[in-house]
């Protein structure tokens, strides 16, 4: 029998390598398409694209059971003139050049996932933002996660094709190069004590319960829209500092002043706002659909990112399912 077709563009990046290696594993056909295949981590069929022009990756769509849009430009980084344009042309380029190809389908995919941001959300430290009563924020980043939807959600694909943006807040992994990994370093290190006021919410949610939220959503047909990808719990920073020191076993945890981190960020070429805005973000239609998290909580989350390192180490079974596995087997 025919395997299922994931087709996943902007495989290179940290989500692309950690779904491809997530649906490989699953039974999907994946086919992994990217500009280079430089951080590829070669699960599936690659197809190159420039993220915007038509090419013969466009076949790859005919019949997919999903398409997934994780290409753009790192948002990790100066917010100059250059930059800001590359980072809403590289998402809206993508976007557009996918919704072409699949008018182009006989048989259309039947599911196309775009992975838009819980940025999308205004700063807020009065309470949770929804899918339904959650208010649009202004500034940059958000302006570019709301004409990012709109591009995506007013694109004239076939009624048959189903569309979700996923708003998905910090994805938790124990891989370099990514927030936790820098987080843990610092707290290693003594440094990971409130950064500014420490109230700001931090959404986050572990890889693993960001994957099988994907899977939640394409086995369910009846869903489309938006879905916040966030943990339940969202704790303060300064809470989630304190969790992450206590696991790592650091008792400092030295403060960052608000001017500290602008300097910091302006020495290392990236934005205050990516620790400063706060996202209080709740994942009420996962919810409410019956998804259930194996990752509700940041403390337990942490706890098993510890014992994981790079794709294989998160690949590995959950100690939990092993411990259950042989409770079940010794009963
Ligand atoms: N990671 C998170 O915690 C998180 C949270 C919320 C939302 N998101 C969003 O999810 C998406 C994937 O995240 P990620 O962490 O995997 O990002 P990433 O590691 O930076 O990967 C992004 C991918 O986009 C591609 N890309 C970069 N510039 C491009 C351009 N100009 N045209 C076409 N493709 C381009 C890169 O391909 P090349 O290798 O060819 O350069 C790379 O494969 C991004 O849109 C990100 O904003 C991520």
């Amino acid at each position: 029998m025919m395997k299922p077709v994931a087709v996943i563009f902007g495989v290179n990046g940290f989500l692309g390598r950690y779904l491809a290696r997530h649906w490989t594993r699953s039974g999907y056909e994946v086919v992994a398409v990217g500009r280079s295949q430089r951080g590829w981590g070669g699960d599936g069929m690659f197809l190159p694209w420039d993220g915007k022009n038509p090419g013969p990756w466009e076949l790859a769509l005919e019949g997919a059971a999903v398409v997934v849009n994780l290409a753009g430009r790192s948002v990790n980084c100066r917010y100059d003139g250059k930059n800001r344009r590359a980072i809403l042309e590289s998402r809206i380029d993508s976007t557009k050049a996918i919704g072409a190809a699949i008018r182009k389908c006989r048989k259309p995919p039947g599911l196309w996932i775009n992975v838009g941001t819980a940025t999308y959300y205004r700063h807020a430290e009065d309470g949770p933002q929804d899918e339904w009563r959650g208010e649009p924020g202004d500034g940059f980043s958000a302006d570019v996660a709301r004409r990012w939807e709109e591009v995506f959600f007013g694109d004239a694909t076939p009624a048959a094709v189903r569309k979700i943006v996923v708003r998905t807040g910090m994805v938790m992994a124990n891989e370099k190069d990514t927030a936790f990994a820098i987080l843990k370093r610092l707290a290693q290190f003594g440094l990971a004590g409130a950064m500014g006021s420490g109230d700001q919410r931090v959404s986050w949610i572990h890889i693993r319960d960001w994957l099988d939220a994907l899977d939640f959503l394409l086995a369910n047909p009846l869903l489309d829209g938006v879905f916040n990808l966030t943990a339940p719990e969202c704790p303060t920073n300064r809470r989630m500092l304190d969790l992450l020191r206590e696991k790592v076993a650091m008792p400092l945890g030295l403060p960052t002043a608000e001017w500290m981190i602008a300097l910091g960020a302006f020495l290392m070429k990236t934005e205050p706002e990516l620790v400063l805005k706060s996202r209080w973000v709740e994942p009420a239609r996962l919810i409410d659909e019956g998804f259930v998290f194996r990752w509700p909580q940041w403390s337990n989350a942490v706890e098993d990112l510890l014992t994981r390192e790079g794709l294989a180490g998160h690949f590995r079974e959950s100690s939990r399912r092993s411990m259950g596995l042989r409770a079940w087997a010794q009963a």
